[in-house]
């Protein structure tokens, strides 16, 4: 191959492997797996003290987010630890989901939807100040009044980053206790 061939091919090549990988990746996935005939949706887990972390590449609100994690029987992610929040953003850089979609940015379960400032958790418990937290330089700010719910920003290395609940996005689930050896047996083989 020439130089200006391998060149000309760059982007496309990188594109394709990318792609490759990815359904490779999701070869096997069926019981949560959503249908796609091109490119799978769904990544993971990411299996830390038997919670199963998955990343859905499907854009969509936070609420739609939520009651997709939840019709599968989790929540959105709860990054409630450095070692969570790690683990879960260097699954994201290493499978190169970034690349996938066009993505500002992935829903987690924190929001201050009832009561501004006060920030809770799927399950309803509130963020105090002295638990574990990564926000982005001068967030959360509400920006415009209308920003609700907490995505980790990419473009801020996956800190913390209030958005607008209604804009679609990418986002991570979590399932407890799935069972098997790791507690993370999310498909039955
Ligand atoms: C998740 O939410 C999107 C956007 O509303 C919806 O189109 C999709 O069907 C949902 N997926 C599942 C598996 O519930
Ligand atoms: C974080 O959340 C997970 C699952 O929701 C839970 O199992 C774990 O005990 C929590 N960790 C902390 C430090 O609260």
């Amino acid at each position: 191959m020439t130089i200006d061939a391998f060149t000309a091919c760059l982007g496309f090549c990188i594109f394709t492997l990318v792609v490759t990988r990815a359904s490779a990746d999701c070869a096997g996935l069926t019981k949560r797996s959503i249908d796609d005939p091109v490119v799978c949706h769904e990544f993971g887990p990411v299996c830390v003290d038997n919670t199963a972390y998955m990343v859905y590449t499907r854009k969509a609100s936070w609420l739609d987010a939520e009651q997709n994690c939840s019709s599968l029987g989790g929540t959105l992610y709860v990054m409630n630890s450095t070692k969570v929040d790690k683990m879960v953003r260097k699954f994201i850089i290493s499978e190169y989901l970034d690349d996938l979609i066009v993505v500002t940015g992935y829903w987690t379960g924190l929001n201050d939807i009832d009561e501004e400032g006060v920030y809770r958790w799927p399950d309803g418990s509130v963020l105090e100040s002295e638990d574990y937290s990564r926000w982005a330089r001068n967030q959360p700010n509400n920006r415009k009044n209308s920003q609700d719910c907490v995505q980790i920003w990419k473009d801020a290395g996956y800190k913390w980053d209030d958005a607008t609940c209604t804009k679609r996005k990418p986002y991570v689930c979590e399932y407890q206790n799935l069972g098997g050896p790791d507690g993370c047996s999310l498909y039955s083989s």
